[in-house]
């Protein structure tokens, strides 16, 4: 990376921090080491609420992701309020994330918080990531094409707004 290249940074944002943005954060890690843009782009997830902090991702959402040969490596954690100043964009999976961001947000927030699904051209501008954590493998299934979905419309959107 030369230093006169602009490095933006990225953290994903659901409830638990288990399902939902680790496989969102997983999804894109490949996206953008499949685009030779890591050192580009920093990536990081986190959940509105903390009861699952330090913990690996849910094994169900893990099993999915490694179906379609993605590890996810994160360890749960609450966002803090340091995360506003810290990244450029805080994604979050459903609009009770987004609230509770925009709720947190304070004077020297640096952070746009969007929903993860707004940068889908094929998903309406308020569509959300889907909670699996009380259904079936289906769910996981699914929350992964849409986090897909939603991921590479993503890294569209900051290969224009970035000129990465
Ligand atoms: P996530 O899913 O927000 O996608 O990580 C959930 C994980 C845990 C809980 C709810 C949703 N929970 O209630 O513990």
């Amino acid at each position: 990376m030369r230093p006169s290249q602009p490095r933006v940074s990225v953290c994903f944002v659901c409830l638990g921090n288990i399902c939902r943005s680790p496989t969102a954060e997983g999804v894109f890690r490949r996206l953008l080491a499949d685009a030779g843009l890591e050192a580009r782009v920093a990536v990081d997830s986190a959940g509105t609420g903390a009861w699952h902090a330090g913990e690996r991702a849910d094994k169900r959402a893990r099993a999915e992701a490694a179906r379609r040969g993605i590890e996810l490596e994160s360890i749960a954690r609450a966002v803090v309020p340091e995360d506003f100043a810290r990244f450029d964009l805080l994604v979050a999976m459903d609009q009770s994330n987004r609230d509770a961001l925009v709720a947190m947000a304070g004077a020297d927030t640096k952070a746009t918080v969007a929903l993860l699904r707004s940068f889908d051209p094929l998903s309406p501008a308020d569509a959300e990531v889907p909670d699996p954590y009380y259904g079936g493998e289906d769910g996981f299934r699914r929350v992964f094409d849409i986090c897909e979905a939603g991921a590479r419309g993503l890294l569209a959107h900051l290969r224009r707004e970035y000129a990465l």
